[in-house]
Order: C-alpha cells, then sequence, then structure tokens
C-alpha cells in the first residue's frame, strides 16, 4: 500500500487515525477485580477506513466496519476483532486501493464496483435469533457467525426481505424476543418510503407496513413501545439531483423542522401522524413507552446541525461550542385534536450515546446511562491538541424517576466510547449490573475498558480491562448472552 491516510481530523489523532487491525488477545490484562457475574459478550463496530480513501475529504462514516468482540466469563476477558468483508471491502482487498468514493453516493465509486453492495456494516451490532447482525442503514445487515466474528453475507432473514435498506438501531422486545425495525429511503436514494418490519424471536418476519414521510431525510434512530412507533426525521435532506451531480448524500436544512411520524404497530399505517418541533437535530434513544394515547420518547436533541460534513447549502457550520445536545423527554399526545408535542429536557448537560437496561425497553424506566460532557473539567489540550468531534469526557447515571445524576470523569486525557448497560447475572432488578466504555487514552494513544457499578458510577471502575492497542472510535454496540452456534445461510 503505497497511499497515505489524509492529514485531516478524519483520519488523524487518538480517536480517528485508522486501526486496521484484525485479531485476538486471549485473556486481557486487568486492573482491579473483574466481577465473575458478567457473563456473556460485548459486540461493538467501529468504522475503520481499510484503506486511504479516494477522496481527500472522507468523512469518519465511511469506514469499513471493523466488529470487535469482549467475551465475558468467569472473570476473565476475551477480545476478537475482524473487520466485517462486505462486498466493498472484498473489492478493496482484491484491488489494495479504496474504490469508494463521495459518503452513500456510488455514482462517484469506481466502475469496477459498479452493482456492488455499497454498505460499509460500520454503525451497530446485535445479535438476534442466533445471527449477529452488522448493520448500516444504507443496505441489508450482514449477517456474521457470533462465536467466530466470521462474515456469512448480506442478509436478508432468509429471503424474506427484498433488498430495501434496513436500520441501524432496531429494537428487541425483553419480554417476547421480537425485533422491531425499519427502513427508509426504502424505495431507493431519494424516496420517502419508510418500511416497518417485526420478527418473531425466531427471526421469523411477523409484520411488514409501508408508509411514507413527509420528506425524504435521514431516520437514523426510531423509538418503540408496547403499541406505538416513532421514526425521527433529522432535517439532513437527500436529493436525488445532488447526487447524479457526484455530490453528498446529506444537505443541512435549517428551514425545515422536526418531524416525528407516530405509528400504531397493530395498524396498517393508515393511523401514522406527523408532529413537528422547531429546526433541530434528533439524535438516539434511550427508551420509549406508551400510556393510554400517550406516547413517551427520550432522545437526545441538539439546537444544530450535528455533522458539520453535511452542511446546508450555504456552508454555515456552526462551532462545536454553540451545539447543545441534551437528553429530552418529547410527549405525544394522540387524545387531542390533532396531536399535542412537549418537550422537556432530562439532563441540565450536553449527552448523547444514551443507554438503559435493555430489560425495560419498550416500557417506563427510571434508569439511564449516557456519555457526557463537562466543558469545566480539566482537559489536557496542550498535551493532546483540540477537542476531537464526538468528545465526551465523563459517564452519566440519570434516575429518572428522582433526577438524581451521578458522573464519572476519568481524567483530563481520556474520553468515552458508547457505554452498555449489563445485567449482573441472576439479577432481575432494573439497573442491577455494570456499565461497560471503552475509554480513549489520548496521551498514550491506547484504549482500555472499564466496568463500573451502574448505580455507582461515582465511585469509578471496579476494574479496568487493559487493551495492548489503540480501538479507533466505535459507533455502537450490544450485549449478549452467551450464544449458541446457528445455521446462517446469506443471500
Ligand atoms: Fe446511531
Amino acid at each position: 500500500m503505497t497511499a497515505r491516510f489524509p492529514n485531516t481530523r478524519e483520519f488523524t489523532g487518538a480517536l480517528y487515525r485508522p486501526s486496521r487491525f484484525e485479531g485476538e488477545v486471549f485473556d486481557l490484562e486487568v486492573d482491579g477485580q473483574l466481577p465473575t457475574d458478567i457473563d456473556g459478550t460485548f459486540f461493538s463496530v467501529a468504522p475503520d477506513a481499510a484503506f486511504p480513501p479516494m477522496r481527500e475529504d472522507d468523512i469518519f462514516f465511511n469506514g469499513d466496519g471493523a466488529v470487535s468482540a469482549f467475551r465475558f466469563g468467569g472473570g476473565h476477558v476475551d477480545f476478537q476483532r475482524r473487520y466485517v468483508r462486505t462486498q466493498r471491502l472484498e473489492a478493496q482487498r482484491a484491488a489494495r486501493r479504496s474504490l469508494h468514493g463521495v459518503y452513500r453516493n456510488p455514482s462517484t465509486n469506481d466502475p469496477s464496483v459498479l452493482g456492488l453492495n455499497n454498505s460499509t456494516a460500520n454503525t451497530n451490532v446485535l445479535e438476534h435469533a442466533g445471527v449477529l447482525l452488522a448493520m448500516k442503514e444504507d443496505s441489508l445487515p450482514y449477517a456474521l457467525d457470533p462465536l467466530t466474528l466470521e462474515t456469512k453475507g448480506l442478509w436478508n432473514f432468509g429471503g424474506q426481505l427484498t433488498d430495501a435498506p434496513f436500520t441501524a438501531h432496531p429494537k428487541i422486545d425483553p419480554l417476547t424476543g421480537d425485533m422491531i425495525a425499519f427502513g427508509y429511503e426504502a424505495r431507493g436514494d431519494g424516496s420517502r418510503d419508510i418500511v416497518y418490519y417485526e420478527f418473531d424471536e425466531h427471526g421469523a418476519k411477523t409484520r411488514e407496513i409501508w408508509v411514507q414521510a413527509p420528506v425524504s431525510a435521514m431516520v437514523h434512530d426510531f423509538a418503540v413501545t408496547e403499541r406505538f412507533v416513532v421514526f425521527p426525521i433529522i432535517p439532513l435532506s437527500v436529493d436525488v439531483e445532488r447526487l447524479r451531480q457526484g455530490g453528498r448524500h446529506f444537505q443541512w436544512q435549517p428551514d425545515l423542522p422536526q418531524y416525528f411520524g407516530v405509528m400504531r404497530r397493530d395498524g396498517d399505517g393508515g393511523d401514522l401522524h406527523w408532529f413537528t418541533a422547531p429546526n433541530g437535530f434528533q439524535g438516539h434513544t434511550l427508551n420509549a413507552f406508551d400510556d393510554g394515547e400517550k406516547v413517551y420518547a427520550d432522545m437526545t436533541s441538539t439546537n444544530g446541525n450535528v455533522f458539520y460534513f453535511f452542511p446546508p447549502a450555504d456552508g454555515f457550520v456552526p462551532s462545536p461550542e454553540t451545539l447543545v445536545s441534551q437528553l429530552v423527554r418529547w410527549t405525544f399526545d394522540l387524545s387531542v385534536k390533532g396531536g399535542r408535542l412537549d418537550m422537556s429536557p432530562l439532563t441540565p448537560f450536553p449527552a448523547e450515546f444514551p443507554r438503559i437496561d435493555d430489560r425495560v425497553a419498550l416500557r417506563p424506566h427510571r434508569h439511564g446511562w449516557m456519555m457526557a460532557m463537562d466543558p469545566t473539567k480539566p482537559y489536557a489540550e496542550d498535551r493532546v491538541g483540540p477537542r476531537p468531534f464526538q468528545f465526551f469526557n465523563q459517564l452519566a447515571h440519570l434516575n429518572i424517576a428522582t433526577g438524581k445524576i451521578q458522573t464519572w470523569f476519568a481524567d483530563e486525557a481520556s474520553c468515552f466510547q458508547e457505554p452498555v448497560f449489563v445485567p449482573r447475572t441472576g439479577s432481575s432488578r432494573e439497573g442491577d449490573g455494570y456499565l461497560l466504555s471503552l475509554v480513549n487514552r489520548l496521551d498514550e494513544r491506547t484504549t482500555d475498558m472499564v466496568v463500573l457499578d451502574a448505580l455507582r458510577l461515582g465511585e469509578g471502575p471496579v476494574a479496568t480491562v487493559k487493551l495492548p492497542l489503540r480501538m479507533r472510535m466505535a459507533l455502537h454496540g450490544n450485549w449478549s448472552r452467551a450464544v449458541s452456534p446457528s445455521s446462517i445461510k446469506a443471500v
């Protein structure tokens, strides 16, 4: 390989310089005592460009998906990392160079990959019905073997789905094992179609509903309750003509409202009701639940365009200090004629990547965990440079019932990756368990995993798992109890 990665913030520094490795580390080094009542696997995926990009201005989200597995049991943890062998990565490896141009604009790719699937499978990994799904919202998922991380191929659930895109944020009903999912731009780039799916615990599709959004725009995460689903339409619009001219897939629209489509799960889509709120950026969902004709969705919301790499037509990019992301409770009242939407903040600090105890998903929750940012805390800018994109210097726990907040700040040269809640083996009480999070050590250019008592974050880690290498910033991951092998037949 002779090409070099660009000297841009997307490809440099302790968070964003590509890691590019695959491998295993048996029995990771641990500081402290790793609890023996953590039993299962933490799967996570990072965009990690396998080759220097075709374009200098390439973005983090265009990196090839590299899946990590941290397998816990008996007070030990083993580590494994493999790239998802997507069609595009296999083509790149054969050519020993990147063949892919502008993010989500296949018309800018090398002609040799015309017709190949364009997914990087880099956004989220989730085990369901014995299949590890590696997901990117512009494509069907890839199926991986959860025990080996071997890629089986594009996954249409055994022929049950068309090739419509599939979200990277499906939800699991903890009581039934059902998976609830959707896809947007479901009839092609620039289409307003959304397809909604439900699958049973064995992966059999039980529901499919097609609806239309008011505009063609990003629908990254969504919210699901026992009876309703909420589609948040982020004001990042798609324009087919722009794509044809080689432009970016998304463009921020400062004059568009935030749209939220609320729909009954057991209907045919005819009841879908669109609520609007002032322009803003809907982030990730903590959880949602319903009570009668009211739907409550706790999601992060930012007062402007978080994605500086998808600017509006005039190119304006807000400075990071002016953007404030908060965890917000949206209340959708369907009992009022025309619907009524209320919004109230749940956190007094900037926060993103919120997580719950997944055992209460779709139902009322008491606890939430998230990455948080406290700008008053010390930061070693002289040693490690300016704060990178997605810099969060604290882990936070919010008791939603009492409003009480606990935080843990690592040090002046560390920041976090998305945490995950892990129930203590044998317990059933919400919140009884651990919070796991990767910590980027900006000074040493290494990565640790901290294990905290989820309800006592302030006391700091009970154990710190040391990785002998640096992990590029990941996006999302999920906890999985011990999984058994399954026969996966890919597309
Ligand atoms: Fe996400």
